[in-house]
């Protein structure tokens, strides 16, 4: 029997077919709106803090002052790494991508906890917290070891945000910039059915452990069609140079069809709501560390490609001034996609744990197009022809 009814239409990158449904967050592209069960972005980047953002999406509800302190507590515990895990990084090739050596570390975490038991909360809650503590300290760990340093121990004083920029550069940030880094990662902790989320889903599905689960989605995330656009962002103002090269750059952008980085969004037809939350973000942070000058070449880009491009509904994404926040918070630009992948384990945390409660495994099918009753042709036949 064929595998597929014959009225089965293929939709190539299964574009817009729902894949799951979902309670965690919602979208609306024309009108430029973003919640997070219900929230609206704005409300939880200006109240909210990362952890408990995480904690609303995994677990559905804000957490009372007691949940949250009792979260807090249980991740800072977590944050350092099993010494075999920080001496296997320490094997990584220096010249590694920060991407591959969080996907490799996220799945041998797992190594260390194999037992499975997925219909029991805690090990669930035990899962979340090990994973949200322990892939920060992974990512720091990793950009001290391939400069040949050792990885910074976690500071206990410090909250997640400003742990991190901590153990990254060995300097406690200024309560600004742990601000400003908070609120970027409640702004990329989760974004509905994008690919990543979809590649932790299909590995959810078959009820493999939680890690393997990560590993997957942060593989997912390292390619450049989803997680890359910051950097390139960055890099694409670098090229422009100066605010005078912005309109004939956008100019020849449009003449040759090109795509301009950090514009555009498969879903929002308007500016992304990220976007303009980010870019307040960095404009706190410009008033403290001083000006950037790549912000008045992204100020008069912005401009221009609004009024060039906006009736196609093409306006800044939230990839254009994260790259911006980053570079003023003095991060890599190779961590960049890092700290999405920081962000968005929220994300996947929650959509896990919603897979969890009504699994079916992902098993689509195919349409073939190949051929049939094929002839096995012998070695020597096979030789023959090739030499004539
Ligand atoms: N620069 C110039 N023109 C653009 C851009 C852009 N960044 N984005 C879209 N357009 C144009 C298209 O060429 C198209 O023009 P046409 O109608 O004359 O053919 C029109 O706007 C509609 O665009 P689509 O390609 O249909 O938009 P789509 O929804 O398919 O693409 C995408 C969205 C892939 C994000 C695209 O805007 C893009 O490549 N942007 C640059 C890369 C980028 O910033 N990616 C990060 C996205 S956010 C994220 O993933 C977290």
């Amino acid at each position: 029997m064929s595998e597929v009814t014959p009225q089965c239409e293929y939709i190539p990158g299964l574009s817009n077919i729902p894949a799951a449904q979902s309670s965690i967050s919602h979208v609306d592209g024309r009108l430029g709106i973003l919640e997070y069960r219900g929230i609206p972005i704005q409300e939880l980047a200006q109240k909210s803090t990362f952890l408990e953002t995480a904690y609303l999406l995994i677990w559905g509800q804000l957490p009372t002052q007691e949940q949250l302190e009792a979260f807090e507590r249980d991740i800072r515990y977590h944050r350092r790494l099993k010494y075999r895990i920080r001496d296997m990084m320490k094997c990584f090739p220096e010249t590694g991508h920060p991407m591959d050596a969080l996907q490799t570390a996220a799945a041998a975490l797992g190594l260390f906890h194999s037992r499975r038991v997925l219909d029991d909360e805690m090990y669930i809650r035990r899962a979340v917290i090990r994973l949200l503590a322990k892939i920060p300290t992974m990512v720091a760990a990793f950009e001290l070891i391939r400069h040949g340093n050792d990885p910074i121990m976690p500071n206990d004083d410090l909250d997640y945000a400003a742990n991190f920029l901590y153990m990254l550069t060995g300097r406690e940030p200024t309560p600004t910039a742990a601000r400003v880094f908070d609120a970027c990662l409640t702004l990329h902790a989760e974004h509905t059915m994008n690919t990543s989320t979809f590649s932790a889903l299909v590995t959810a599905s078959t009820l493999t452990d939680p890690y393997g689960v990560i590993a997957s989605a942060v593989g997912t995330l390292a390619g450049p069609l989803h997680g890359g656009a910051a950097e390139e962002a960055l890099d694409l103002l670098a090229e422009i140079g100066s605010v005078n090269n912005v309109r004939p750059y956008v100019d020849a952008c449009i003449q040759n069809r090109k795509k301009i980085m950090g514009f555009g969004h498969r879903v929002y037809k308007v500016k992304d709501p990220r976007s303009t939350i980010l870019q307040s973000l960095a404009e706190q942070l410009f008033e403290e560390l001083g000006h950037d000058p790549y912000y008045d070449i992204a100020l008069e880009l912005e401009k221009v490609v609004e009024e060039k491009l906006g009736e196609k509904g093409v306006y800044a994404n939230v990839d254009f001034y994260s790259g911006l926040v980053y570079r003023a918070l003095g991060i890599p630009k190779d961590l960049f996609t890092p700290m999405f992948a920081i962000a968005r384990a929220a994300g996947w945390l929650a959509h896990w744990r919603e897979q969890l409660t009504e699994n079916r495994i992902f098993r689509p099918t195919q349409i073939y197009v190949g051929e049939h009753e094929v002839p096995f042709v012998s070695m020597e036949e096979r030789e023959s022809s090739f030499t004539n």
